[in-house]
């Protein structure tokens, strides 16, 4: 197995084996159900399987304050990003602490129960400014936040049954199949990287640098919940493997999906991205400019900054920081402030409205900036979404 520990020391498992999820299905029907959307069914199963390790549930009162306020479980242990389940008043009505509700999605599936260990009011305003640092509803964190009922409830979670994805499948694996794929391959060193974009010349660069030095590359593109005008995951995952197909080698990289939602909470949600690939077994985390931002909310190193402040005991996996990187017309190849001693016009940068300009055009952007396997799939994808 990975020489890596979990967050937290021990891997989670909430899923009911079989004869506790008979014992479940028969008692949700006498339990109150509460009615959960895709998102919080994709925090559920990721609880469940321990991609969330050390959390057995969504937050308690105390957990809530506690990261909130301080970024670490009421234990101590670092956790950046509140992972909550919001009910409506009239619902939590009908709930109550010490006792069991059946979590329902809303294509009727019985996901999992929770046991009650606390029903409690948010201060939204307050999750927002710490989380995000913005109570700006143009953000699209904060605007999914203050969507969403303010009363919260928290407790252990149980999963019965397990989302089933549409497409990739793949491309799905659990914490322990990972941290057992990268141990039978005798990977000692896994760097993992997040993204909710294609994989373009600047993300290639940073990966094969991080590759230099590790045994390996976990490509973990997040593929929950993104907002509309990101490039869709299915898209996106056809992208990964043509790019993979032709400019990766084989034993060193394994891609593999995290079918969470995105919450682009910039520094904070790095610390979590982090955290939760140690999960998956990763020693390494690549964290490079603006990560997990949108819009101007961070600046471009504030996440590394963030990431800095904790000991590496804490963390238990190690950051791998890069520099804005882009491709050099001097130096002929992808560079970075500190590889390259060029001036700014020598530089290949183009900003996303113009590259999505480009391939809705049909236009490749140059392989400067994408590889043209990449670029091609990218223009496919765009044809067949409506334009936002
Ligand atoms: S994210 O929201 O998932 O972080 P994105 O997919 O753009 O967005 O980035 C994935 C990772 O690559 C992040 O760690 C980000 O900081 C890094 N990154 C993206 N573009 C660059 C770049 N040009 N130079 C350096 N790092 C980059």
């Amino acid at each position: 197995m990975s020489s890596i520990k979990p967050h937290g020391g021990e891997l989670v498992n909430r899923i009911a084996n079989t004869e506790q999820r008979d014992a479940l299905i028969s008692q949700a029907v006498t339990l109150p159900s509460i009615i959960i959307n895709t998102w919080t069914v994709s925090d559920l199963d990721l609880i469940g399987v321990g991609a969330f390790s050390p959390l057995t549930g969504f937050l308690n009162e105390a957990d809530y304050h506690s990261v909130v306020e301080r970024m670490r479980l009421a234990n101590g242990i670092v956790w950046s990003i509140p992972i909550t389940l919001a009910v409506e008043e009239n619902v939590a009505a009908g709930l109550s602490v010490g006792t069991r509700a059946a979590l329902t999605g809303e294509d009727g599936v019985l996901y999992g129960v929770i046991d009650i260990e606390s029903i409690f009011k948010a201060d939204q305003k307050l999750e927002a400014v710490n989380v995000f640092k913005t109570d700006d509803e143009e953000h699209p964190g904060v605007a999914k936040l203050f969507g969403r009922p303010s009363t919260y409830v928290g407790g252990p979670i149980t999963i019965i049954n397990r989302p089933q994805p549409e497409k990739f499948n793949e491309f799905y694996f659990d914490p322990a199949e990972t941290r057992k794929i990268f141990a039978d391959n005798g990977w000692k060193t896994i760097v993992g990287f997040q993204t909710r974009n294609p994989v373009h010349r600047a993300h290639e660069y940073i990966q094969k640098c991080a590759m230099e030095i590790v045994d390996a590359l976990f490509l973990n593109p997040l593929v929950g919940e993104t907002k509309s005008d990101d490039v869709p995951a299915n898209v996106r995952m056809k992208s990964y493997v043509a790019l993979l197909e032709n400019y990766y080698p084989k034993d060193r990289v394994f891609l593999g999906v995290f079918p969470a939602a995105m919450r682009y909470a910039g520094p904070r949600e790095a610390i979590f991205h982090a955290t939760v690939r140690k999960n998956y077994g990763c020693t390494h985390f690549i964290v490079g400019r603006d990560h997990a931002g949108v819009g101007d909310y961070y600046g471009t190193y504030e996440a590394q900054d963030l990431l800095r402040t904790f000991t590496a005991e804490e963390l238990g996996i190690t950051p791998l920081y890069f520099e804005h990187s882009f491709f050099c017309k001097k130096c002929g190849n992808m560079a970075s402030s500190k590889t390259c001693p060029h001036d700014k016009e020598d530089h290949l940068t183009l900003s996303g409205t113009k590259v999505r300009a480009l391939l809705r055009d049909g236009v490749c952007p140059p392989p400067e900036f994408s590889r043209p396997e990449v670029a091609q799939i990218l223009i496919e994808g765009m044809s067949e979404q409506p334009v936002n």
